[in-house]
């Protein structure tokens, strides 16, 4: 019979309790009836299943752990998100912004304000004159290279800052570009833009159109021609109170309206221009002109006399009574 020596789990030599007596195992085994070879084979793999049980269990926990901390992760994600909704729902449903805005006018010092007072007579025969001039006015893409004095641009800027706006912010900014090279990089920025747009949109219909006439779409040679480009800017951060307010919307809305008086007074000074939008080229426009991070691009307008020959769609307006309702 061989004779068999003690294995422990731990050396002898460490002094410590044997986490497994393997002794213990052999008899119990061999108490079964079985040879000392076979009953080793048998231990063996009881001791390799003990072992891939304790791995499994730690891989268990392990994937427990992560799975845990996922969970917590989305939950705090979605606490940010929830919070982000609720700030939105602010900037775009802004009525308190609004109607503090609106104290912050009214608690200001009074003054009688004096208006003309006109015959009847007068008022209806003057609103038929502006109706006359205002019918007049047409968008321009053809522009003449006369000359238009700055004295003329800062009065037309003037009279736009007259317009009412939320708050009286005037969150507005007319910048006047003369520098032929950045008006040029403005226009090749709204050319990419617009041609990309058109690329995409045309590409796979039915009706191709001819590459020349794509390539007139695209073009905005009006953008350099005029001596003068407004880039219209608009804030869309405001500090009301000591605290930052984001009042987008209506300084938009403040800032249409002073374009719409603009465009009024340009067509007073018998001079021409086309509202035209920035399209996706807002952001680069603002760098080049090094706005403020508070200020975002509205609309430009390029500034100067109609070309001698121009021509403009023949549109037609909505008859008064189309678009009025009498109550
Ligand atoms: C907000 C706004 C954006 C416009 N954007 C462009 C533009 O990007 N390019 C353009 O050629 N015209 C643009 N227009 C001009 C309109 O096409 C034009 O006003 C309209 O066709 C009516 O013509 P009218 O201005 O001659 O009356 C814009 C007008 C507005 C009000």
């Amino acid at each position: 019979m061989k004779k068999h020596t003690h294995h422990k789990a731990y050396g002898d030599s460490t002094g410590r309790e044997p986490l497994i007596d393997l002794e213990i195992i052999r008899e119990w085994l061999v108490s079964f009836g079985k040879e000392g070879h076979s009953s080793e084979a048998i231990l063996n793999i009881v001791v390799g299943f003990g072992v891939v049980a304790f791995v499994v269990y730690q891989c268990g926990s392990l994937l427990y752990r992560i799975n845990k901390r996922e969970e917590k992760q989305l939950e705090s994600k979605s606490r940010q998100i929830n919070q982000k909704i609720d700030i939105t729902d602010k900037i775009c449903g802004d009525e308190n912004v609004f109607s503090d805005l609106h104290e912050m006018v009214i608690r200001e010092k009074m003054i009688l304000y004096r208006t003309p007072h006109l015959a009847e007579e007068t008022t209806v025969k003057n609103s038929q004159i502006f109706y006359e001039e205002m019918k007049m006015r047409r968008s321009c893409r053809q522009f003449s290279a006369r000359d238009v004095p700055l004295k003329v641009v800062q009065n037309l800027l003037k009279t736009a800052g007259t317009s009412p706006s939320v708050g009286n912010l005037q969150p507005w900014t007319f910048c006047v570009v003369v520098n032929e090279n950045i008006k040029m990089m403005i226009r090749k920025m709204l050319e990419a833009d617009e041609r990309d747009n058109y690329v995409s949109r045309k590409k796979g219909a039915a009706w191709v159109v001819d590459v020349s006439q794509l390539q007139d779409t695209w073009k905005r040679p009006y953008i350099t021609d005029a001596p003068y480009l407004l880039v219209v800017c608009h804030e869309i951060f405001k500090n009301v109170n000591n605290t930052t307010e984001r009042v987008f919307h209506y300084n938009q809305i403040s800032t249409s309206i002073a374009v719409g008086i603009l465009l009024a007074a340009i067509q007073s000074a018998g001079l021409s221009t086309v509202v035209t939008s920035p399209l996706n080229a807002g952001p680069d426009i603002s760098r080049i002109l090094r706005r403020p991070e508070n200020e975002s691009v509205l609309l430009l307008l390029p500034l100067g006399y109609a070309a001698e020959d121009v021509t403009v769609p023949d549109l037609k307006r909505k008859p008064v009574e189309h678009i009025t309702k009498l109550y």
